[in-house]
């Protein structure tokens, strides 16, 4: 493994043992046990999007590794300037040892990775969002156990969130159904490459993908870059996409719900539904700190944790 710009490019073994390390690392920490295994490394985490938990939680767990987070906000680079991505990417290669991204185009973290020398981390995309399904997964297996064999469902945009879900939920073994509108649905590459995988499901009709659901997730109906259309969105999205309790009554009696955040109560999910789940959405929103670590030392080539 030597980057994480999307999930699928890990095989199912590499994905297993991310989560494995990011279980280890979390017990590590709330026993008080210290593990700085990245003492003398710098992370540059690149922003042109706004973010709350994956700027923290990337910030706070290199400070828990021992080395150093430097935040870099495109409006402040030359890159914000119209400096080539690859020119910027073997610059930083010099200076930094791992880079997290967060921008529009997947074409912009791959050629980060295609141009410079050291691990890129994509910190979500237009297309994905790898390390949150990573935090989604490690959550799931710390309330269901296994991974394999469950069904997950996802209501709303098919987005960055959408698109990681069915790459992430198909390489652990669950089955995957996605509801979303027309126009709306994931992304055509997504759709191509699994149309015909025999526990992926796509459909216009929420209630059709949540029967019988294990894990349910939902997302904002208009993502960062998406503004513009918010409007539109939720004239179109309002009338089904919603996970409320309704939808929540043909779920599995144990459904557990999951929301990456930001959440945009009594849009894409009601607040009761919201309240009732909040327990495992903070959980969520926790683990990718310890999910990210896990990234971080495998990349980095902890020996500890080789892979
Ligand atoms: N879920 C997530 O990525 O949150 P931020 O946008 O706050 O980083
Ligand atoms: N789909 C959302 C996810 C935010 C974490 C967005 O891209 O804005």
């Amino acid at each position: 493994m030597n980057h994480l710009l999307k999930l699928s490019d890990l095989t199912k073994e590499e994905l297993l043992g991310l989560l494995e390390t990011g279980h280890d690392l979390k017990k590590k920490l709330k026993e008080g046990i210290e593990t700085p295994y990245l003492k003398g490394k710098t992370l540059g985490m690149i922003f042109q999007k706004a973010s709350t938990r994956t700027r923290v939680s990337f910030e706070v767990g290199m400070n828990q590794l021992g080395g150093k987070p430097l935040y870099l906000s495109v409006n402040d680079l030359q890159m914000g300037r119209g400096e080539p991505i690859e020119d910027t990417a073997r610059v930083l290669s010099r200076y930094l040892d791992a880079i997290m991204i967060r921008t529009y185009e997947q074409s912009d973290v791959e050629a980060l990775a295609e141009y410079g020398t050291i691990p890129i981390i994509n910190g979500l995309t237009d297309l994905y969002h790898p390390c949150q399904i990573l935090a989604d997964l490690m959550t799931i297996q710390e309330v269901k156990g296994e991974l394999e064999g469950l069904k997950f469902a996802f209501v709303g945009d098919g987005n960055n969130m959408a698109n990681s879900l069915i790459v992430g939920a198909l390489l652990a073994g669950a089955s995957i159904s996605v509801a979303s509108p027309e126009g709306y649905q994931p992304d055509a590459s997504i759709l191509e490459e699994f149309a015909s995988h025999p526990k992926f499901t796509l459909t216009e009709n929420p209630y059709e993908a949540v029967k019988d659901a294990d894990v349910v997730f939902t997302d904002v109906w208009a993502s960062m870059g998406d503004e513009a259309e918010a409007d539109k969105r939720k004239q179109i999205f309002q009338d089904l996409y919603q996970v409320n309790s309704q939808l929540l009554s043909v779920a599995h009696p144990e459904v557990m719900v999951q929301h990456c955040l930001p959440a945009h109560k009594e849009e894409e999910i009601t607040t009761e539904i919201f309240e009732q789940h909040a327990h495992y959405i903070f959980e969520e929103a926790e683990n990718r700190l310890h999910v990210q670590k896990a990234v971080l030392v495998h990349l980095l080539g902890v020996p500890a944790y080789a892979s």
